[in-house]
């Protein structure tokens, strides 16, 4: 799954190396929140959240401009109904988990956060390991690098 089609040498990620990658940079960030704030360090706790929060509100938004309609233009069906929907669920508990830590209530924040780490277990899951393989197959390399070029922001 992670195999790269480039040769040794040549600059690019595919499609599912750099979500694997990006969402695993995320779940720490999200980890790092949860620790700090167990720690009773809210300052930390705050300022780990708010980039996470940042980065994974970039990172829904890069999916549903770039990679959705791309992946609904190149396979059968409505592959993307289900990640959308995700994605919806995956902003509220952004938004309660950032209440929670407004307030200083571990004990919410805990809660919104098992939430979380469950739902994203299984969005990120079938991001990585169906669709985006499903897509990598079907590119060239040269959209291919276009796509991850615009999921990165470039
Ligand atoms: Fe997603
Ligand atoms: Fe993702």
């Amino acid at each position: 799954m992670r195999a790269k089609k480039d040769p040794v040498g040549c600059v690019g990620e595919t499609v599912s190396e750099y979500l694997i990658r990006d969402h695993e940079e995320m779940d720490a960030l999200l980890g790092d929140a949860k620790s700090a704030l167990e720690e009773r360090d809210l300052t930390r706790a705050q300022r780990a959240f708010a980039e996470f929060r940042g980065r994974m509100e970039r990172h829904l938004r890069a999916e549903e401009e770039h990679l959705f309609p791309l992946l609904d233009r190149r396979s059968y069906g409505d592959p993307t109904t289900g990640l959308l929907d995700d994605h919806r669920s995956v902003q509220a508990e952004l938004a309660w988990l950032g209440a929670a830590l407004d307030r200083d209530d571990l004990t919410v924040f805990l809660g919104g956060y098992r939430r979380l780490v469950r739902l994203l277990a299984t969005h990120n899951r079938k991001e990585e390991g169906m669709l985006c393989p499903m897509l990598d197959a079907l590119l060239t390399d040269e959209e291919r690098r276009e796509l991850v070029g615009r999921l990165r922001g470039g």
